[in-house]
């Protein structure tokens, strides 16, 4: 099938890419310089001149902090963006995937968000989100909406590569330990979406990585598997305060009969590392 992978130089677009290849797609993949999803023109232009049969949009807004500061700009690619691919995509009759967010919950659940769980975000990232899930679903009823969790992989910045930069800098970290959530490795998640667009399970899809657990646990987990010697403590969410508010709780569960499950997240950290070790060793 021909897949058309946008944003596809970050952290998930290249895992998706990669996994597209693997599975026997004809991958055209475009990072931000290569398209932007904000220009109209160049979205049609992209879609007529490939003619995907799925789109995949990895293309994103991802500044959790910068959003509170740029509503605007989180929401011209989170939502308008995005509504802009999925119906240049559906005029052709293409599929359209739209990863989605944890951060859409307000994390007052104590059990793990199923699909038909109320989105309530908090912060202005969420609400772009929120927003592109709503206007992908109106503009291509061809729709895939996945949200996930808490990303880390290759390629983009993200909390493990944080933890062990910290970890090399000072003897011990402070983490907040009163959010919990789904760490998802993206090299998993993009197998998983590679695989995805190939049927026809439209509609809302939750899919993390396996287990769930506190950000306190995983940067536990990301010394003791890394071999780092940092001294982790826990703080609470008022100690450490950032500029967006975060859900405390936002395990992600799913009610679909066939749910897409992905590995544990330890699992997840673990061929992360080796990848990264792999991917830094002299050729
Ligand atoms: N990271 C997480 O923890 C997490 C959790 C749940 C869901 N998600 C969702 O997963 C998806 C992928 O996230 P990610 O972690 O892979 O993010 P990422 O590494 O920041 O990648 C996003 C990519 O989008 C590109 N981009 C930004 N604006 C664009 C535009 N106007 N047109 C085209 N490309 C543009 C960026 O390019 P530049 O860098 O050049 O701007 C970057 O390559 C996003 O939809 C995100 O909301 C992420």
């Amino acid at each position: 099938m021909r897949v058309l992978v946008v944003g596809a130089a970050g952290m998930l677009g290249r895992e998706v890419t990669a996994a597209s290849h693997a599975r026997g797609h004809e991958v055209v993949a475009l990072a931000h310089g290569a398209l932007d999803v904000t220009d109209p023109p160049a979205v049609e232009d992209a879609i007529l001149r490939y003619r995907p049969e799925a789109v995949v949009n990895c293309a994103a807004f991802t500044d959790v902090d910068g959003a509170e500061d740029d509503e605007r700009g989180a929401m011209r690619v989170n939502d308008e963006g995005a509504a802009l691919l999925a119906a240049a995509a559906g005029a052709i009759g293409a599929k359209v995937l739209y990863p989605s967010s944890d951060y859409v919950f307000d994390g007052a659940a104590r059990r793990p968000y199923l699909e038909s769980a109320i989105p309530a975000p908090l912060s202005a990232y969420g609400r772009s989100k929120q927003a592109g899930e709503t206007s992908v679903a109106v503009s291509n009823s061809r729709h895939f909406i996945v949200r996930s969790s808490w990303l880390f992989g290759l390629g983009g910045k993200n909390f493990v590569e944080t933890m062990l930069r910290l970890g090399r800098e000072q003897p011990e970290v402070l983490v907040v330990s009163d959010q919990a959530g789904c760490p998802t490795y993206t090299r998993h998640l993009g197998a998983a979406l590679a695989l995805l667009v190939e049927g026809e399970e439209y509609g809302i899809h939750h899919i993390a990585g396996g287990g769930g657990c506190s950000w306190y646990e995983f940067a536990q987990e990301i010394f003791d598997q890394a071999g780092v010697e940092c001294r982790v403590m826990a703080a609470s969410t008022e100690m450490l305060a950032r500029k967006a508010p975060r859900p405390a709780y936002s395990v992600l569960g799913s009610s679909r009969p066939d749910p897409v499950s992905l590995p544990h997240w330890q699992k997840g950290l673990a061929e992360y590392l080796a990848a990264r070790e792999l991917a830094e060793a002299p050729a």
